[in-house]
């Protein structure tokens, strides 16, 4: 055995260890949490990310601004446009999030984010890491909430995510041991399971929800996901009102599709990787990724975003101006009832409902065969503005 490469092996893995332990003592020390009734202006950076993006973008500005009108003018809240968090800037910097970027992202409240491609392997672009990912550690941003609902059906589920540890703490620093042996690696901390698992609990608690449900891969991947597993019965037992399930993911994803059975799940809690995958899938019965927002959450920052990628095949292919902007507007709608605005969250919240989902005078396809995002969200300012919103979203919902 070649002992360079052994000791080139142990010396990484030891780095690993080493920055995740400083990582686990940068979580004991969690930061006060904003009072935003006290903040004057609210500054909400927005990065309009790539591909699809700037559309997208867009249309959210447009519906943001007519919602906040007063609190803008008023001085209440300011917008602050953050470039460079493109993929032309990042490649340039080699860098995820180039330092300067950072530094702005930090002198904001609250983050607004489209898009951003992440490069991968064998791509047209160095293989840096992905901007989400890397902006959710930095700012650690340790829950990524996921709503999806679909009334019709009964679906009513809202993910909770863990969304700074597991395999993407960690997944631009595998290690290519030899040409035929590469190795990546997951990390779970007590910390950091229950933080996500607590917020979880929390939710179900507060919202008089009798339904958690924990998923893991527990029964195969031993050490990291028996840590989540266990500190789920551990922290379960402060809420003793709340009644909760352990599933592991590959029966979940299976009775996600199961007409009778998946109306009963509420809210569920699981690490990365696994509120990766299972969120595009239950995005699915709502109408697809492009129409599910999400919020990623920490105690000082947080930034909502769409849950899907800049679609660059989409731009390639002429279509652009087809994208559904759906997605970066419920972000933006779970924005505003985060920093306090649930009404306004409440009044765009029905408007969705209405455009998306029930009247559906203009239907987005993603293709020329249905609606521009532009004529979608004429439709959806104009629905917004109808006095009789709430009337007529309830003609609809019962
Ligand atoms: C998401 C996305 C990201 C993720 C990608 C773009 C890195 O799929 O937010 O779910 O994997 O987390
Ligand atoms: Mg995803």
């Amino acid at each position: 055995m070649d002992n360079q490469v052994l000791e080139h092996a142990k010396n990484h893995f030891a780095q690993v260890v080493s920055d995740q332990l400083s990582r686990v003592e940068r979580m004991k020390q969690a930061e006060e949490p904003l009072d935003f009734t006290s903040i004057q202006p609210i500054i909400i950076g927005f990065c309009w990310g790539d591909g699809i993006g700037p559309i997208i973008s867009q249309e959210t500005q447009r519906v943001l601004e007519y919602l906040l009108e007063k609190e803008i003018a008023g001085g209440k809240m300011k917008f602050k446009t953050i470039e460079g968090l493109t993929i032309e800037n990042r490649v340039k910097h080699l860098k995820a999030i180039p330092d300067d970027v950072l530094a702005e992202l930090k002198t904001c409240h609250v983050i607004l984010k489209a898009p951003t491609t992440t490069p991968e392997k064998g791509g047209p672009y160095p293989n840096i890491e992905s901007a989400n990912v890397a902006m959710r550690r930095e700012l650690d941003l340790f829950a990524n909430v996921r709503p999806v609902k679909v009334p019709k059906e009964g679906i009513d589920w809202i993910f909770f995510r863990e969304n700074t540890e597991g395999a993407y703490i960690l997944g631009s620093r595998g290690i290519q041991v030899t040409e035929d042996l590469a190795i990546d690696f997951t990390a779970t901390t007590k910390q950091g399971s229950e933080r996500i698992i607590r917020m979880a609990f929390d939710y179900a608690a507060k919202n008089n929800i009798n339904r958690l449900t924990v998923v893991t891969k527990a029964n195969v991947v031993k050490t990291t996901d028996g840590l989540f597993l266990e500190t789920a019965e551990r922290i379960s037992k402060e809420y003793p009102q709340v009644k909760w399930d352990g599933w592991y993911i590959d029966i979940m994803t299976a009775k996600l599709v199961d007409p009778k059975r998946r109306t009963q799940f509420r809210v569920l809690v699981l690490p990365n990787l696994y509120g990766d995958i299972l969120t595009d899938e239950a995005a699915e019965f709502q109408g697809g990724v492009g129409t599910a927002g999400s919020a990623n959450i920490g105690r000082r920052y947080s930034m909502f975003e769409a849950i899907h990628g800049s679609a660059p095949r989409m731009i390639d292919e002429g279509r652009g101006q087809y994208a559904d902007p759906c997605s970066l507007i419920r972000a933006a709608s779970m924005m505003l009832r985060h920093i306090g605005f649930a009404d306004k969250a409440d009044r765009l919240e029905m408007a969705l409902d209405i455009c998306s989902q029930y009247e559906k005078k203009w239907v987005i396809t993603g293709r020329d065969n249905g609606a521009t995002g532009r004529q979608f969200c004429d439709y959806l300012l104009e629905t917004m503005k109808d006095p009789d919103l709430e009337k007529r979203w309830k003609s609809f919902t019962g």
